[in-house]
């Protein structure tokens, strides 16, 4: 883990307010690792934790919403441009415990990191990706490359199937589902695991400010007691949670 200057190759708007940019990095990164971003002006002080969304031996990928001054600010870089970047942060998934087969189940931007897991795990993976709508969509094709099966749930029904992407996995199919997207979807998901006795992992989100382990502004309550999102986390299995 470093923080470094990193050129840009691409930084693109893919769909409303979503992002796709990648740029130079050259070392090791687990899926479900997050990097602190952060533009050289200093226009905002904090950086902003972005998951990795895909990585090769030369470059790092992110899947970014714009929500603030922040996300907005960085989605006005050019390719070129230079930003700066400190990680790879996190525990990450440990892709050795994942055996079997596997669901990854992302609502929204929460789908970022799950595209650099199913990538890793070479197909044993099912995705199943809920949006809110047809012009709300990304990525899709990269999930469909790299599974046997994607399936895409609209709560309109204008792609995919119709309502909740949470009502559609067949849990008991799965030695584990992993999942990442609205504290709400993730809940009902832990749940569904719970009553059908199937391992379950989630990315959890919270405001971090060091993203190192140090200002103690990202705890997350287990039952071992308070955890720090951006160092224990932001990978933790449903039986550690309260
Ligand atoms: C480990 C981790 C990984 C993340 N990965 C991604 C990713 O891959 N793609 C992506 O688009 N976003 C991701 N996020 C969320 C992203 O960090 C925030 O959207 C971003 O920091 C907002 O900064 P901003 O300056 O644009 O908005 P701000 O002006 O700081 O905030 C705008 C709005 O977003 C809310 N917000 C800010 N940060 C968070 C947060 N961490 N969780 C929930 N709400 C927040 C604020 O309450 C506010 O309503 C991740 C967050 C964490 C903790
Ligand atoms: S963000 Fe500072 S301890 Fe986690």
């Amino acid at each position: 883990m470093k923080v470094q200057k990193s050129r840009i190759r691409e930084n693109v708007s893919i769909s409303h307010k979503i992002y796709r940019l990648t740029t130079d990095f050259e070392d090791q990164i687990k899926p479900g690792q997050f990097f602190m971003l952060k533009t050289l002006d200093n226009a905002f002080l904090l950086p902003r934790p972005i998951s990795v969304n895909d990585a090769d031996e030369n470059t790092v990928t992110f899947l970014y919403r714009t929500e603030g001054a922040g996300t907005t600010k960085i989605s006005s870089l050019r390719e070129g441009d230079e930003l700066q970047l400190f990680g790879p942060l996190g525990n990450g998934f440990d892709t050795e415990k994942l055996n079997g087969k596997i669901a990854v189940v992302g609502g929204g931007i929460g789908i970022a990191p799950l595209l650099y897991l199913v990538k890793s795990l070479g197909k044993r993976a099912d995705a199943y990706l809920g949006f809110r709508d047809k012009d709300n969509l990304y990525t899709l094709d990269e999930f469909q490359k790299h599974t046997e099966k994607t399936l895409v749930v609209t709560e309109d029904g204008s792609m995919g199937e119709k309502g909740f992407v949470t009502d559609y996995v067949d849990y008991s199919g799965y030695d584990f589902v992993v999942t990442c997207g609205p504290e709400v979807m993730m809940n009902k998901i832990m749940k569904n695991c719970m009553e059908n006795n199937v391992k379950c992992y989630v990315s959890l989100e919270r405001r971090m400010a060091c993203g190192m382990g140090v200002c103690l502004g990202c705890t997350v309550q287990t039952k071992n007691g308070n955890k720090r999102a951006c160092k224990d986390g932001p990978v933790f299995s449903m039986e550690e949670l309260l």
